[in-house]
């Protein structure tokens, strides 16, 4: 038997795809099927405890009769594609993204390029990331040899690579992506040259692996590309439209991981040109707003090129950051215009569910925090970085008072309005809040209203720092994150591994994992609510505040099962494998 490694690893996050392939391997000979015909064959009925039927062949016999089919079924698909092993195969990875930790970040795009590669690479494939070079990173001597410069889209760029925790990093370098002031925008908005300087990061990328040697040899043509985000997304047309007519890329495969659907890279319909495109591809970008919704210059009447429907138009699979948010983003609610195209992929959509960099953020391993600790010790551990956080922000030093901290750009997507507004509830009663973040200047200002309003209760730390960031994360016992909508999180992810409660808007990859506490059946790890306003949000802030006060016990439990819970990469990463394999068995999706 050929068991794949793969499918026996992945999780229930892709598990819509896997009970399809396990329900037809009973009944359809899947070897003479392709993968998107096998997803399109009728399901067979399959009996069920709850059918009556079991009582006559056995729970067990159900259970060996699927497990058997199984691996028929994988053993058969593994013989099908002969030479090119799509299951157990190792593949060459290209992550392309305008962010990469610890050299470029806003948010947790850049966590996630910097986590994931070297995961996958620890899993045995040769992976590349491929980056802007926004400044001069301080990564020599480790630099592997001198840059090198090739001609790309009217211009010429060159690479730096950087090779660490078994990733090939590479950096393009061009004059346009050093800028005094933020990645994508300065004190006077987003950059003029943004569709310009991506567009260029998209071929640079497509380029990297026909051109530069990696340890003696090129990456070559059989790549698997994942194109992160709207910068990112030009990646599948380019292959779709420049590369396969050529004759290159035949065998690649292109997936999109949307981290965030609310940016879409949206220019004005003249600016086609700029990228680079064949005639006759206009449609894969071009883009027509709503008469309500229109944007641009008035003439241009709401017409726009939109970079990321070219990517959701063109990519071999799609892939966003939890299975909620896979589902949220088909709806109107949460589409932001594209939920129709992305229900029509759906077939090709998951979500997979990040993970978080264990090095980075370990309460027993932790430098930003005073007192590391464990889930043996981890109430001892969490009340001396309580008392010193209290110190460092001169708030009165009770450990029986509840911390409540949020972490979060001030923004609309992460509900800061929603903390402000709860906070004449909140702060009137014996609690201490402290939040930390930057973004909109009437959210600062609301924060700087809050601490003077509440000066024994309240701090308001406008600014980022990750040192605090951590501090906070040790030190609460709740978190706040009432987000509108949050594709994954990584906030609440940090604080159940530290052992604080999570308190979130259900929404996206926060109800994918922050798990109601219920209080009957002694589970779950925090404390969810919807519809996401003030009011609700009040009203399980009131729930969990009483858990603590009251029922310590139950809270402890609580704690305790947040810090159990698997978030490494290595889980995440086994199910990117499982698509893998999917975009690999089937032809390409445009040609
Ligand atoms: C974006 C999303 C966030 C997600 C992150 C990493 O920043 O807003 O929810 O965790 O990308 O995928």
């Amino acid at each position: 038997m050929v068991q794949s490694r793969a499918f026996a690893k992945a999780g229930t996050h892709v598990g819509r795809h896997r009970q399809h392939r396990t329900v037809e391997a009973v009944f359809v000979p899947v070897s003479r099927l392709s993968f998107r015909q096998k997803q399109r064959a009728p399901k067979p009925f399959v009996p069920r405890a709850s059918d009556g039927i079991a009582t006559y062949f056995g729970e067990s016999k159900l259970a060996d009769r699927h497990s058997a089919a199984t691996e028929a079924s994988s053993a058969e698909t593994t013989h099908v594609h002969g030479d090119r092993d799509t299951i157990n195969a190792t593949y060459n990875i290209v992550f392309v993204t305008a962010e990469v930790a610890p050299w470029s970040k806003t948010g947790g795009l850049g966590d996630v390029c910097g986590s994931l590669p070297p995961a996958l690479a620890a899993r045995g494939h040769r992976v590349m990331v491929v980056a802007p070079r926004y400044a001069e990173y301080d990564v020599t001597p480790v630099d592997q040899g001198p840059k090198k410069s090739i001609a790309c889209h009217g211009t010429e760029i060159g690479f730096y690579l950087h090779q660490s925790k078994g990733v090939d990093w590479v950096f393009v370098d061009h004059p346009s992506y050093p800028r005094p002031g933020g990645i994508y925008a300065d004190q006077y908005g987003v950059y003029g040259d943004n569709q310009y300087r991506y567009t260029l990061l998209c071929l640079a990328a497509l380029e990297a692996p026909l051109q530069l040697e990696v340890n003696g040899s090129v990456y070559g043509d059989d790549c698997v590309f994942i194109a992160n985000d709207w910068h990112a997304a030009m990646v599948p047309v380019y292959l779709a439209a420049k590369y396969r007519p050529g004759g290159v890329y035949q065998d690649a495969r292109a997936i999109l991981a949307i981290h965030n659907l609310r940016h879409q890279g949206v220019f004005a319909p003249k600016t086609f040109v700029e990228y680079g495109l064949p005639a006759g591809w206009n449609g894969a970008v071009e883009w027509q707003y709503p008469p309500h919704q229109r944007q641009g210059a008035y003439e241009e009447e709401g017409r726009a090129v939109n970079t990321l429907k070219g990517g959701i138009s063109t990519a071999d699979r799609i892939v966003t950051v939890s299975p909620g948010y896979a589902w949220e983003i088909q709806t109107p609610e949460g589409g932001w215009g594209m939920e129709s195209m992305l229900t029509s992929r759906a077939y090709a959509l998951n979500g997979v569910l990040n993970g978080i960099d264990t090095q980075e953020w370990n309460p027993s391993t932790d430098k930003h925090i005073v007192k590391n600790y464990s889930i043996s010790n981890f109430s001892r551990g969490k009340a001396e970085n309580k008392a010193a956080l209290q110190k460092e922000l001169s708030l009165p030093e009770r450990p029986e008072v509840p911390l409540i901290g949020f972490i979060g750009r001030l923004d609309y997507q992460k509900g800061a309005d929603l903390v402000l507004g709860a906070v004449p509830w909140l702060l009137e009663q014996d609690v201490q809040l402290v939040c930390l973040g930057t973004g909109d200047v009437s959210l600062e200002s609301g924060m700087r209203w809050m601490e003077n309003t509440y000066p024994d209760r309240a701090r308001g730390w406008v600014g980022f720092n990750v040192p605090m960031s951590h501090k906070i994360t040790a030190a609460a016992d709740l978190l706040l994150m009432p987000s509108r909508f949050e594709p994954c999180g990584l906030n609440q992810l940090y604080a159940m591994a530290y052992g604080t409660a999570p308190v979130a808007h259900a929404t996206g990859g926060l109800r994918d994992t922050v798990l109601p506490f219920n209080p009957w059946e002694g589970t779950g790890t925090g404390w969810t609510f919807t519809p996401c306003t003030v009011e609700a949000f009040i009203s399980i802030l009131g729930n969990a505040l009483e858990t603590f006060r009251e029922h310590s016990d139950s809270f402890r439990a609580l704690q305790q099962r947040g810090m159990q819970i698997d978030f490494t990469w290595d889980k995440a990463a086994s199910e990117y494998e499982t698509i893998f394999g999917w975009a690999k068995m089937d032809a390409p999706y445009c040609k």
